[in-house]
């Protein structure tokens, strides 16, 4: 046990662990009372002595940075300090046998010295932050990013950390899940040793996601929609606990105590996963999106259930299409609201706009349905489409490959000039063409001056 963590009794034999950063918080923002509620045996269980982890690090040598790391592990050794694989990246090597991102590394000791031995191998600085992390890249433009061990503080539940220079032990008592608070060593004479203190293998192999103390969601609840998009993406489930903590959390709003950025980026990568929308569902049924403020229900569950079956185009970007979904689609919804608070990009918020309007497209004019058919890109006309139960892509193509049938020139004979004159004419030749069907030169004129236009 942590000299700074201690067990908490709740009645007469359940205890749950807190630390002391969360028992200051809980008195000072009121949720004490939610340890009543917790009234839950939350034995920390932890292992203590590495296991051997030969066949994980085979893995990795095999990955085409690996000699770029062989080489810091070296720099590590010179500075007498030991470096690790962490996190997501020794998450997803035990999990699907390889890493599909930068590695993330974490290093406990001499931080300074080790940097020093690695510039001197040849490796840039790329960035080096008061978060204890820095950012290393090799000749060859690998690029490595290294955290110090460090303990985490928090000043308010949601606010983000203070960050303190730790043991390994320490720095994986920080983290969230299990199976993220894992650690490979990388230096010798330990190569190969697995630091596991909180049985994370067993876990990702019954794939459980536990969290490793009650209060990591109060802490900092982007680890909801964190453990959500995690459950999603490797159809893993949570246990009992940490589903309990997660509700408890959610009730008391704690996703609201967060940044609203903070939560787009969360959401984001969410909807980015190809199992997003099992995650927006999920939580759905936990009350996230409730508590967030944000309008979803049996009519986004349909669109959702829509697309899920009839699946993606290719091109579609699916990180618009379910913001568009979420945040736009809702007849009650506010879309400008959204916008604003997450700060979207400005391709992302015009799209938003565009979303609610496809209730009135088909009361549109002409000249009105063909501006914002114009605007709208693909995700905006899938949405579309979906709430109006029609192909709306084949329009959509007419419209942006229309071109008036009448030469500018031609044009310009009809109403003397480019004035505001010109433009009405033109939209009524693309109407003609487009609603009418009329692609007859003639025709077309002869219906422009019956209508004295
Ligand atoms: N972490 C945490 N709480 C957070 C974010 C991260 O405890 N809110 C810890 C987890 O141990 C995580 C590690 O920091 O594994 C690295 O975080 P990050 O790179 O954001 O996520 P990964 O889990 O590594 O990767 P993924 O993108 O697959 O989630």
């Amino acid at each position: 046990m942590r000299s700074w963590y201690r067990p908490f009794l709740v009645g007469e034999e359940k205890i749950v662990w807190l630390s002391q950063e969360s028992i200051a918080l809980s008195n000072r923002y009121g949720f004490r009372d939610e340890i009543d509620k917790y009234a839950i045996l939350y034995p920390i269980r932890m292992r203590g002595y590495p296991m051997n982890g030969s066949d994980v690090f085979k893995l990795f040598e095999k990955h085409s940075f690996f000699p770029s790391i062989a080489r810091l592990s070296f720099a590590s050794l010179r500075a007498r300090s030991r470096l690790f694989l962490v996190g997501g990246a020794l998450r997803d090597l035990l999990l699907v046998g390889k890493i599909c991102r930068e590695p993330d590394l974490l290093i406990e000791g001499d931080v300074d010295s080790f940097l020093e031995f690695a510039l001197k191998d040849g490796y840039h600085l790329r960035e080096k932050t008061p978060f204890l992390t820095l950012k290393l890249e090799d000749e060859n433009g690998f690029k490595f990013d290294i955290s110090v061990c460090r303990k985490e503080s928090y000043d308010a539940p949601g606010a983000l950390p203070r960050v303190f220079p730790a043991s390994l032990s320490e720095d994986l008592y920080r983290r969230d899940f299990t199976m993220n608070s894992m650690a490979l060593t990388l230096t010798d004479p330990e190569k190969g040793l697995l630091y596991d203190p909180f049985f994370g293998f067993n876990d990702l192999k019954e794939r459980v996601l536990r969290i490793i103390r009650p209060f990591a969601f109060l802490e900092d609840p982007t680890r909801i929609i964190r453990g959500i998009r995690l459950k999603a993406r490797f159809s893993l489930v949570f246990d009992e606990l940490t589903l309990k903590a997660m509700r408890i959390a959610v009730d008391k709003g704690a996703l609201r105590w967060v940044g609203w950025v903070r939560i787009w980026r969360e959401l984001e990568e969410l909807f980015k996963e190809d199992k997003a929308i099992d995650g927006i569902l999920f939580m759905e049924n936990l009350g996230c999106w409730k508590s967030l403020g944000v309008k979803f229900g049996d009519f986004e569950k349909l669109l959702l259930r829509k697309v899920a079956l009839q699946g993606f185009e290719s091109d579609i970007d699916r990180v618009e299409f379910f913001t568009l979904v979420i945040f736009g689609a809702n007849p009650d919804g506010c879309p400008e609201r959204w916008a604003k608070l997450f700060q979207l990009p400005r391709r992302l918020k015009k799209s938003l706009l565009l979303a609610p309007l496809w209730r009135r497209l088909k009361k549109m004019s002409f000249n009105e349905r063909y501006r914002f058919l114009r605007e709208a890109g693909k995700s905006v006309v899938k949405l579309w489409s979906l709430c109006l139960e029609e192909d709306l892509f084949p329009l959509w193509e007419s419209y942006n490959k229309a071109r008036p049938i009448l030469s500018e020139d031609e044009i310009e004979a009809l109403v003397s000039g480019k004035g505001p004159e010109y433009g009405r004419i033109k939209m009524e030749i693309l109407r003609l063409q487009l609603e009418e069907g009329i692609n007859d030169k003639d025709e077309i004129l002869r219906r422009l001056k019956e209508r004295s236009v």
